[in-house]
């Protein structure tokens, strides 16, 4: 087959994929953030789309253990994601800016119940997909690897103790002038880990072959340094690196 013959048959290969999955303050989003920027690729931050449905049905009076309204809902989501002048996320929610308000510890145990709901997470499938566009993605979530892109070119699970996580969690929270307690938090944290990890479809849990880094007593660009350890072995993703 000749190369030209075989560009216009073949499927063209899809955009190239870098999963960080693991539990809620692991560092995932930040990492996802500054990986992104170095290979000049998209971000889907999945976790804000749990939280945007638990937000609509909120809005909707939709109970949160409604699966089959919260089905309809997930599929009409009306939700446009877009970088404001400063750079930050702004996130339009039925024409409302909620890139704040979804951050709360209540829209992410909100987030966490309506994402063990199968029929929520099979109507979010197609809507994560389409974020996968040229020249690539970075994926961060609980089911990047395992379920939504087991294909990715890279699989990071990032992890660390939920106390270390529930004391960033603290920090941010402040810094975003959000009122919050650190007992709480571990406590909150816990009951999350246990949700997301126990639930019978799309669990937390590794893919098997991803990359498991523990960020308990590694700061973020230490984190950043070995994951960029790991894109220099694969050729596709590191001669996008910039
Ligand atoms: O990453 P996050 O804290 O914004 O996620 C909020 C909740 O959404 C999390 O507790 C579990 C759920 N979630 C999920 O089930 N699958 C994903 N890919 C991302 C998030």
């Amino acid at each position: 087959m000749s190369a030209e013959f075989e560009r216009m048959v073949m499927p063209p290969s899809p955009a190239p994929v870098v999963a960080i999955d693991g539990p809620s303050g692991s560092g995932k989003g930040t990492i996802a953030h500054r990986l992104a920027s170095l290979l000049g690729f998209h971000v889907l931050d999945s976790g804000s789309l749990y939280r945007l449905l638990a937000l609509a049905a909120q809005h909707h009076g939709v109970g949160l253990d409604n699966e089959a309204a919260l089905q309809v809902l997930a599929g009409h989501l009306d939700v446009q994601f877009r970088q404001g002048p400063d750079g930050d996320a702004v996130i339009i929610l039925e024409g409302e800016d909620v890139a704040t308000e979804i951050r709360s510890e209540e829209m992410g145990k909100a987030a966490s119940l309506v994402a063990a709901l199968p029929a929520v997470r099979a109507a979010l499938l197609q809507r994560q997909h389409e974020f996968r566009e040229e020249p690539g993605l970075v994926a961060d979530g609980r089911d990047m690897g395992t379920v939504v892109f087991p294909d990715a070119s890279l699989k990071i699970f990032l992890t660390a103790t939920a106390e270390a996580r529930a004391e960033r969690r603290y920090r941010q929270l402040l810094e975003k002038g959000f009122s919050a307690s650190l007992p709480a938090l571990v406590d909150d944290i816990r009951a999350r880990d246990e949700r997301d990890i126990n639930r019978p479809i799309a669990p937390l849990k590794p893919a098997d072959d991803a990359i498991v880094l523990d960020s308990t007593r590694l700061g973020i660009d230490e984190v950043m340094a070995r994951v960029l350890r790991e894109i220099e072995q694969i050729p596709e993703l590191k001669r996008r690196l910039k």
